[in-house]
């Protein structure tokens, strides 16, 4: 373990996976970037932001299920980012908010998900959408009411 600033690099093993990261000393929030099987020695760089979240804008003529059909999941993609530039945490060591295509989970939509956490989300209206920022994305706790 190796002291950086005011985080603090950490590694541990299990089973020959190697997982490697920086824990922030304030606000007490664990930031796992990187778990895979590594070698001893490998350098792990600090990553460039904390969170991801992807906000599925994908439409469907056909008229199948997809999460962007009204628009809606465009707007909350918009309402996200501003958000969280509202809250200081956009950007570069902080979050960044994406639009994807579809996420393959279109009958629970709309769908949004969160990195490196892996937590799937849906919402109904910019309530939600607030409450995923202002908890998971600024805080680092999950919303569980809106897990799928
Ligand atoms: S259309 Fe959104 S998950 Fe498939």
């Amino acid at each position: 373990m190796s002291v950086k600033s005011s985080v603090v690099r950490v590694e541990r093993r299990q089973d020959g996976v190697c997982f490697q990261g920086w824990i922030r000393k304030r606000p007490p929030i664990w930031l796992l970037w990187h778990s895979s099987v590594l070698p001893e020695g490998v350098p792990v760089e600090k990553p460039y932001y904390q969170r991801h979240i992807f906000f599925c804008t994908n439409q469907r003529e056909s008229g199948k299920a997809a999460c962007n059909n009204s628009g809606v999941a465009d707007a909350m993609a918009k309402l996200a980012k501003q958000r969280a530039k509202d809250l200081g945490i956009h950007g570069p060591d902080g979050v960044r908010v994406n639009r994807a295509g579809c996420l393959g989970r279109c009958a629970s939509g709309p769908i949004a998900l969160v990195y490196p956490e892996g937590v799937w989300y849906t919402y109904v209206d910019a309530e939600d959408v607030l409450e995923i920022v202002d908890s998971h994305l600024k805080d680092g706790v999950v919303v569980e009411r809106l897990k799928i």
